[in-house]
């Protein structure tokens, strides 16, 4: 790892702040990080969750698509505040002065993420000068540009926490997130960065929460605990349309978005239910098919073949994000993956939705260390970057001395 002659300490207490790509709602916690000598030690010390009333996702899912620039602008500033909130609010339940954090690392909210475009660009909002300002700490921001500036795909950066968090010297482990989108990081025994292997799964909740959303006229948001999906019969000719997709065939190194699972594909997949008069407990538990499967043959495809034969019955596969509550799906999970374990992120002590922004608390850190902390065999950079933009602290927190 690169040494430095930053002045910034060698640890501390740090804020992460997440809203993924479901925008549910805000992600807070704090955790401490310690420097050791091959990677950082993080620990998180508490975990706020902070969720977005229901007309103001609306707006934020609209402008995902359709979003022009007064509503962009407006927005960025307006979750800048909600995020500035979290901040503040997760600060207080973990019973430390805002003297005491060291930084803030915010993910912001993905609008549009277009890695492979003919110039491939990215876009989360919320205001970081809004953050720093409110809560007078030096907050880092936006964190995937750097990334894709050096080729990559900006995306997935939580694989340097899983890293950091769940390397095992005998086991391997794939660390899959449900979000919105589904990620999975593989880590083999004793890995070392250059090791480790990541990208998008596919969707995770995404076409889960809008299939529930429509079917229920808007009273629900998302199949709780995977109860309506229980209820169903998997469409085998509902369930190949999805699995037709050619996102799911493509090589990693891979990412993808509201963009590619969005409303095309929506208006297609009610076209086939239809078609097919299918009722809607069938569709959701269709449709929670196509995420286990989706999962599954990634790790089959592209993961399993990396994992030496005499390991491979030691593969844990630890399950994280909103999607890991959902007990149809990972009933699902472990049936089609036929080897392994498959735990929560809870058996390793942490709330699985603590995990995202503990990554970018973590990341902050790495910045302001002025260490690159981009995977390159992740996100296809040509070369490690050191992420982010930072925004220095205010006064009246005592964060001006980076000024
Ligand atoms: N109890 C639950 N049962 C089933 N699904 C859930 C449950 N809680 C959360 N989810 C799903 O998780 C999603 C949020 O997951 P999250 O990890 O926050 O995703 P993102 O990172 O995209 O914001 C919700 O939209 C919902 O689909
Ligand atoms: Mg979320």
């Amino acid at each position: 790892m690169k040494s430095t002659k930053s002045t910034t300490p060698r640890g501390g207490l740090y804020v992460g702040l997440m809203s993924g790509t479901s925008a549910d709602g805000i992600d807070a916690v704090v955790v401490k990080i310690r420097d050791l000598a091959l990677r950082p030690s993080v620990q998180l010390v508490t975990h706020v969750y902070r969720r977005f009333p229901a007309p103001f996702r609306n707006r934020l899912l609209r402008a995902c698509l359709h979003g022009d620039v007064a509503t962009i602008c407006e927005l960025n500033f307006e979750l800048g505040e909600a995020f500035a909130r979290a901040a503040a609010a997760v600060i207080r339940r973990a019973g430390v002065s805002p003297q005491h954090i060291q930084a803030i690392g915010s993910h912001g909210q993905t609008l549009h993420h277009l890695p492979r475009a003919k110039f491939p660009s990215t876009l989360q909002i919320g205001e970081a000068c809004v953050i720093a300002e409110r809560t007078g700490i030096t907050t880092v921001a936006d964190f995937r540009v750097r990334d894709m500036a050096a080729g990559g795909q900006g995306a997935p950066l939580v694989p340097f926490a899983d890293w950091v968090l769940f390397s095992h010297p005998t086991r391997p482990r794939i660390i899959q997130n449900i979000g919105g989108i589904g990620n999975l990081t593989f880590l083999p025994p004793a890995a070392r960065r250059e090791d480790v292997v990541a990208f998008d799964t596919g969707p995770g909740n995404m076409i889960l929460d809008a299939v529930v959303s429509r079917l229920s006229r808007g009273r629900q948001s998302y199949d709780r605990n995977g109860a309506w999906a229980a209820q169903g019969k998997i469409s085998s000719a509902l369930l190949a349309h999805c699995l037709a997709h050619p996102f799911l065939q493509r090589r990693p190194p891979k990412t993808t978005g509201r963009e590619e699972f969005g409303e095309q594909f929506l208006t297609l997949l009610w076209t086939q239910a239809r078609r097919r008069r299918l009722p809607p407990a069938d569709v959701v538990a269709t449709v929670t098919e196509f995420t286990a499967l989706s999962i599954v043959m990634a790790c089959r495809r592209f993961i399993f073949p990396r994992i030496a034969a005499q390991t491979l019955a030691r593969l844990e596969v630890v399950v994280g994000g909103g999607g890991a509550r959902n007990r149809t799906l990972l009933r699902r999970l472990q049936a089609h993956l036929g080897v392994g374990t498959v735990l929560c992120h809870e058996a390793f002590g942490m709330d699985s939705s603590a995990k995202e922004p503990l990554a970018f608390a973590l990341l902050a850190h790495e910045t302001l260390r002025q260490r690159p902390a981009n995977l390159p065999s992740a996100t296809g950079a040509r070369h490690p970057v050191v992420l982010g933009k930072i925004v220095p602290g205010g006064a009246p927190h005592g964060g001006g001395d980076q000024c």
